[in-house]
Parts: structure tokens; C-alpha cells; sequence
């Protein structure tokens, strides 16, 4: 079963179709309208995930290593104290029967059907996706109010969770003393609403946010990323000094008489900054450099585990109904003016056959349906099995979930 019956989201969110899981917004609509701008409260938009994940198989994952997990309760040691995993086993137990919530990064790379809720948010790129984090909360619990720096989308599994919303803040708006998490003092309530299993609240950067668990409660959080302008900037720099030529002076034929033999003046300045700024890449030459930076994977010391599938084994599993996922811990990326596909940082070589455009098209999303897989060529099929091989790609069942 895919999670939800939309095995066409990524084509839906392309086409700027009006999108149920939007409240009936196009995804142009909601970019225009909402996206970094304003809340949005969409009831009911993924019923399907009531079904998806026991809140014993997040505590699980919170107690293995190299999941990156953590605690916060409300009245621990300090007042939201902060406790980061993995957890024991036996911590849950000794845990109080109200206010505490443990929070999982990355499930998405631990739970294959999270790739169908990822791709019904297609209208945004996926190098802008961080993960998907799910918490767990008991009745009371919470994170505190705070403000995020990113974009999220708070989607409520079974359960529910009371949020309120506050105001946009900065670094500037008071915070608790006392705890360890970046709690705010004060929290005027400008939005309050309960939300139950599939509905969804789009929060933008910066605006406060309070979610406290009304009944025992999964939340879902879709996470966006940004770059940091300063490490882009580096980045920026770094491949223009590798193009520059060393040799290039600045040049001064037009200069005026100066005032003071002793001035370095504001003309200086200008001429200066716009020769040095002249070295930096264009747009088109940068994109190359920053492929592999945004194709990093989310955790660096992920290494993909692949197992050797012959063309036969593809065939009979795609004759059976199998559908091809992109390990959802790898980052893809798909430099449209080059036309050069990016894998967790490495540029891929795609068949020569006419094959390549149908697999550039079918990698738009994260699941490769059965449908559009059956029509490849030998060498669109050889190529997913060198993918399968390396563990770029898994292969799932196309009648449950992985
Ligand atoms: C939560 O799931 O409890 C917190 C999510 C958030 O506020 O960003
Ligand atoms: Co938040």
C-alpha cells in the first residue's frame, strides 16, 4: 500500500493541480500566499497516517544508536530539561504519566513510506527538505514556546495536540533563563486551535509556536532547510578563486585627481568592490560548485548498503507489482541546465539510451512506481540495478509498506 492514495502528488504538485492535502490551494497559490509568509491550518489532509508508525517502534528507534533522538520534560531536573538519546530501554517506564516528549530526527530515513508523505510536498525542491522529525508525546507534553528558523509543517498522526501560535521573533525576543532549550518568556496567542490525526499546520520561519499534547499524540514535522549565506558565500568564493586568473590587477585608466594625496576614497571603494566582485561565478558557472554541497547527505557518515540484483531479479519483482524507492537517506538533485543528475554529493553518468529522460522524470519523486518502471529499455533496467547495487535505490513491496 502506498501511505496515502496519491501515487501521482509529485505530477499533481508539478501541474499546480488545486491539491486536497492543500485544503484545495495550487501549489503556486500556496507559495504565493503562505510559504515563509503566513500560517496555514488545513484539516484532514493525510487520514492515512493514523496507521503508519506504533509509538513503541519510535521509542525503539530512540534507543538505537546513531538515531539521532531526544527528551524534553516539561518539569524534570530543570524546568524542560533536555535529555538526548539513544535511551535505554527501561527510560520510559520511569518516566512520569504527563509532560515529557521524545522526538526522533530523520524518520524518514528509517521508515521507507514516509517517501509518499514527502512527495506531496513537491512544490517545494528537495534540496530546501530536511527530514521528517516525529515526536511522541503523553498527555501535557511539550517543547516549550519557541520559534524554529525553518519552515515546518506539523503534521498530526494519532492523538491530539493543542497549538497555539504566537508572533514573529528574532534573536531579540526574550527567552527563559532557565532551561537548556531556547524557550520564550512570553507568548501572546494569536491563533489556538486543537488538531487531530491528519490534519496539518504550516508554520514559517521565526513565528512562535506552542504544541501541547491534549491526549497521548505522534506529531510529524516536515522540516525545510536553508543554506547559511555565509557558507554559500565561501563556497562561492572557493570556486571563483579555483576559475580566477591570479594575474588580473586592478585597474584605475579613468581615476581623477584625488583630494589628498593620503585618500583612500569612496570612489576607491566602489572601484575596488566592483572589480573584486566582477571574479565571482555567475549564476549559470556557480550552480556546477554548488551541486555537490547541496547533494550532501543529511548525515555525513551514512554509508548506503546495496545488495546485487540482476536485470532477471528486476524484472520478475516489477512482473510481482514492486515499486523502487530512493534510499531515503541519500540526497538527490537534479541540475536541470546541465542536465546532470547529483547523488549524495557525486555527479551520476545516466544510460546513453533513451531510457535517461523516462528515469529523470520518474526520479522527481521518491517512489518509482511500478507502472512507469515496466516501460524501461534493458539499459534504463541495468542502470537501476547498478543503483540497487550501490543501495541508492531499495526495492519495496508494491502491495505494503517496507
Ligand atoms: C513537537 O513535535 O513537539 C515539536 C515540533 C516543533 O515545535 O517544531
Ligand atoms: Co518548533
Amino acid at each position: 500500500m502506498t501511505l496515502l492514495a496519491t501515487p501521482d502528488a509529485v505530477a499533481r504538485c508539478r501541474t499546480d493541480a488545486p491539491l486536497p492535502w492543500l485544503g484545495g490551494l495550487r501549489p503556486s497559490e500556496f507559495l504565493r500566499d503562505y510559504w515563509q509568509k503566513k500560517p496555514l491550518l488545513v484539516r484532514n489532509a493525510f487520514p492515512a497516517l493514523a496507521d503508519l508508525l506504533e509509538p513503541r517502534e519510535l521509542l525503539e528507534l530512540a534507543e538505537t544508536e546513531d538515531v539521532e533522538s531526544r527528551l524534553i520534560i516539561e518539569q524534570g531536573k530543570t524546568p524542560y530539561e533536555l535529555r538526548e538519546g539513544p535511551f535505554h530501554a527501561t527510560t520510559w517506564r520511569k518516566l512520569p504519566a504527563t509532560g515529557w516528549t521524545a522526538l526522533v530526527q530523520a524518520v524518514d530515513h528509517y521508515l521507507p513510506p514516509l517517501a509518499d508523505l514527502l512527495d506531496h510536498f513537491a512544490f517545494v525542491p528537495e534540496w530546501r527538505i530536511d527530514d521528517v522529525m516525529v515526536s511522541y508525546a503523553v498527555p501535557g507534553g511539550n517543547v516549550g514556546p519557541h520559534y524554529d528558523l525553518y519552515d515546518v509543517f506539523l503534521v498530526q498522526g494519532p492523538g491530539q495536540r493543542r497549538w497555539q501560535l504566537g508572533e514573529r521573533c528574532d534573536e531579540n525576543t526574550p527567552r527563559s533563563p532557565h532551561s537548556q532549550l531556547k524557550i520564550l518568556s512570553d507568548m501572546p496567542v494569536h491563533f489556538d486551535e486543537t488538531l487531530s490525526c491528519g490534519d496539518f499546520l504550516y508554520v514559517p520561519p521565526h513565528l512562535a509556536h506552542h504544541g501541547v499534547a491534549v491526549s497521548e499524540c505522534l506529531t510529524y514535522s516536515v522540516g525545510f532547510r536553508a543554506p547559511a549565506l555565509t557558507h554559500l558565500l565561501e563556497h562561492l568564493v572557493d570556486a571563483s578563486l579555483q576559475e580566477a586568473e591570479a594575474a588580473t590587477l586592478f585597474t584605475d585608466a579613468s581615476r581623477a585627481l584625488p583630494a589628498a594625496p593620503l585618500a583612500l576614497t569612496a570612489d576607491d571603494g566602489i572601484a575596488l568592490h566592483r572589480q573584486a566582485m566582477a571574479l565571482l561565478l555567475s549564476p549559470e558557472r556557480l550552480l556546477p560548485a554548488l551541486a555537490p554541497l547541496l547533494s550532501e547527505p543529511k548525515y555525513g557518515d551514512y554509508e548506503p548498503e546495496g545488495e546485487t540484483v540482476s536485470r532477471g531479479d528486476l524484472r520478475s519483482f516489477l512482473a510481482e507489482g514492486g515499486d523502487l524507492l530512493r534510499d531515503p537517506a541519500s540526497r538527490w538533485l537534479w541540475l536541470e541546465q546541465s542536465g546532470t543528475l547529483w547523488v549524495n554529493g557525486q555527479v551520476m553518468d545516466l544510460p546513453a539510451s533513451g531510457s535517461a529522460r523516462q528515469l529523470t522524470a520518474m526520479l522527481q519523486g521518491r517512489r518509482l512506481h511500478n507502472h512507469a518502471l515496466s516501460q524501461l529499455d534493458d539499459a534504463g533496467l541495468d542502470w537501476l540495478c547498478q543503483l540497487l547495487g550501490s543501495g541508492l535505490l531499495l526495492a519495496v513491496d508494491g502491495l505494503s509498506p517496507a
